[in-house]
């Protein structure tokens, strides 16, 4: 590992610390008034994203020197060197590819000399091929009955992207088929998914990467019981049951025949997996074409990013903005507010791809960090955040950066929603930019006492997204936006962004106590007396003492 200086030791970090003590305090209304076209300037426009990141507090000379810093930290290099294929997970020792999954069918990527693309094709058209017989019936369950449910079984990357796709495309899914999804190790969540399920016409998909996560395989276990309970064949697994894994071995061992088995690769992590087979229930929904849109419209944006000067590139815009936040006026927070009910899960989807990505605090070279890393992300779709948390946002003491997604057209035009909905994103854009003064309050008759209470101090940064219309396509643009976003941001904070091994420990403890909980005779616990003390409480409720 070649020595880098440490992030904060890098002068254009220092230039940047100058400029903050000298830009912290002015308002976005002063921004505005001295440059009438600002809101106009500051904007870039990419593969159907406008992008006005005008109400941020920064000039241009703030770009310029995050500019500065990108390329001392050589984001250019980087970003060549993970299209390339290089092995960039420096503690997994692995490429990071998702890039190749929505990467077209003539291109050439290599893995150890090997050209993965064909492989990826291979897949999407074996996905295709089931997901049309599926459909047209010829695929039944094992009593002759067509398939009516369809449950992923996932968690993780294996479980949030494909129910954030189905809800954000919602739209665009064949009605006849009824999904679940089942995640939780709560036995709740098993009993819930498939308490109105017929066995008969229901199709497990089990989607892991290592096909030994807890909770999935649990899950899966059950599933097969509850399906076995009431088909009374063991060879009835085959029909009802799929699996979406790199582990061929595992999948046989569950008793899923491995010609049902849609493989992916240690080079596409979980969390940047959902274009991959684990988007098997999401090409069920939409069907095969659009998910080939989305694949296009990931591929779209991975273009722009690769391709485009900084200044233009959304992905390292919004990345730069987000580190100036993060490390210069210490903003711990994101939120990501969705302007459209149907991208409800994306900022639950976010948060894995951002948190699990960019929580980290030791760079490349092994040295800890002595700067804040991954923000918290966090959001809820307006315009029901306005009425819970909003208040916060606007007259609270913490700074949270917004960004704001928008569609110019609604998919369900009802009446006057859509007017009403625009109208409500960009009035919150301008109310935390601009706020209201104590003036302004008191010309409207306020009592004094009443002032501040009723005064917005405005200067509360945001970006607005504003798309045409939410399809497949923006879908997978949007969130290749945020991949690269973490990536640029990983980039200048110098750290792995596509390991997690900060999951690890609690796994391993757990596996320690599931016996300790389950012993039939008192076990003899060696943790710290909380620990201890729990655990013990948790058996005299499970495990009486025998008279
Ligand atoms: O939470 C850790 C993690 O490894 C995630 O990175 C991953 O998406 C999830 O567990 C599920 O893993 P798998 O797909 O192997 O079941």
């Amino acid at each position: 590992m070649t020595e880098r200086p440490l992030l904060t030791q890098r002068p254009a970090w220092a230039a940047l610390q100058a400029h903050f003590a000298r830009i912290q305090k002015v308002h976005l209304r002063e921004l505005f008034a001295a440059d009438p076209a600002r809101g106009s300037r500051l904007t870039a426009e990419a593969v159907g994203i406008y992008l006005d990141y005008s109400k941020n507090r920064l000039t241009e000379e703030t770009l310029q020197l995050l500019f500065a810093l990108a390329d001392a930290c050589d984001l250019r290099g980087r970003i060549d060197a993970m299209f390339r294929g290089e092995k960039i997970n420096i503690t997994e020792n692995r490429a990071v590819l998702h890039t190749a999954l929505r990467a077209p069918r003539h291109a050439t990527i290599l893995v150890d000399g090997h050209n993965v693309v064909p492989e990826v094709h291979t897949v999407l058209e074996a996905m295709r091929a089931f997901v049309e017989r599926i459909h047209t019936h010829q695929w039944k369950g094992f009593t002759g009955k067509p398939i009516r449910n369809i449950v992923n079984i996932g968690i993780g990357g294996s479980d949030l992207g494909p129910v954030m796709a189905h809800e954000a495309l919602r739209f665009y899914a064949q009605r006849d088929l009824n999904f679940r999804f089942l995640s939780n190790v709560d036995g709740t969540d098993f009993a819930e998914t498939v308490r109105d399920l017929d066995p008969a016409e229901t199709l497990f998909i089990v989607c892991s990467k290592t096909f030994t996560t807890l909770e999935t395989m649990t899950n899966a276990a059950s599933a097969r019981q509850w399906l076995l309970a009431a088909l009374r064949d063991p060879a009835s697994v085959a029909r009802h049951f799929v699996a979406v894994s790199t582990n061929a071995a595992e999948v046989r061992k569950f008793g899923i025949d491995p010609a049902n088995m849609f493989g992916f690769w240690d080079w596409v992590g979980g969390r940047y997996s959902m274009d991959s087979a684990v988007g098997l229930a999401t090409m069920l929904a939409i069907g095969p074409q659009h998910f080939r849109d989305m694949l296009a419209g990931f591929h779209a944006m991975d273009e722009h990013f690769r391709t485009t000067p900084f200044p233009q590139n959304l992905p390292v815009l919004l990345g730069l903005i987000g580190i100036w936040y993060g490390n210069f006026f210490g903003a711990e927070t994101v939120a990501v507010l969705p302007y459209d009910q149907y991208l409800k899960r994306f900022p639950a989807y976010l948060q894995q791809l951002t948190m699990e990505s960019n929580g980290k605090r030791v760079t490349l070279a092994g040295v800890e960090v002595d700067y804040q890393t991954g923000s918290i992300y966090w959001g809820e779709p307006g315009t029901n955040g306005q009425h819970s948390f909003y208040q916060l946002i606007h007259q609270g003491t913490k700074l949270i950066p917004c960004d704001f997604i928008a569609f110019c057209q609604s998919l369900n035009p009802v009446g006057r929603h859509h007017d009403l909905l625009m109208a409500n994103v960009f009035a919150q854009a301008e109310a935390l930019a601009f706020g209201k003064t104590a003036d302004e309050v008191r010309a409207e008759g306020v009592p004094e006492w009443l002032v501040l209470h009723k005064t917005f101090p405005g200067n509360r940064p945001s970006n607005l997204l504003l798309l045409e219309k939410l399809t497949p396509f923006t879908l997978g643009t949007l969130v290749a936006l945020y991949e690269h976003i973490v990536f640029t941001q990983g980039v200048i904070w110098d750290i792995d962004s596509f390991d997690q091994w900060g999951v690890e420990l609690g796994k391993v403890l757990a596996s320690k106590i599931v016996p300790e909980l389950e012993a039939a005779h008192e076990p003899d616990l060696q943790h710290d007396s909380s620990t201890n003390t729990l655990i013990r409480r948790y058996r005299r409720f499970t495990k009486p003492p025998t008279p």
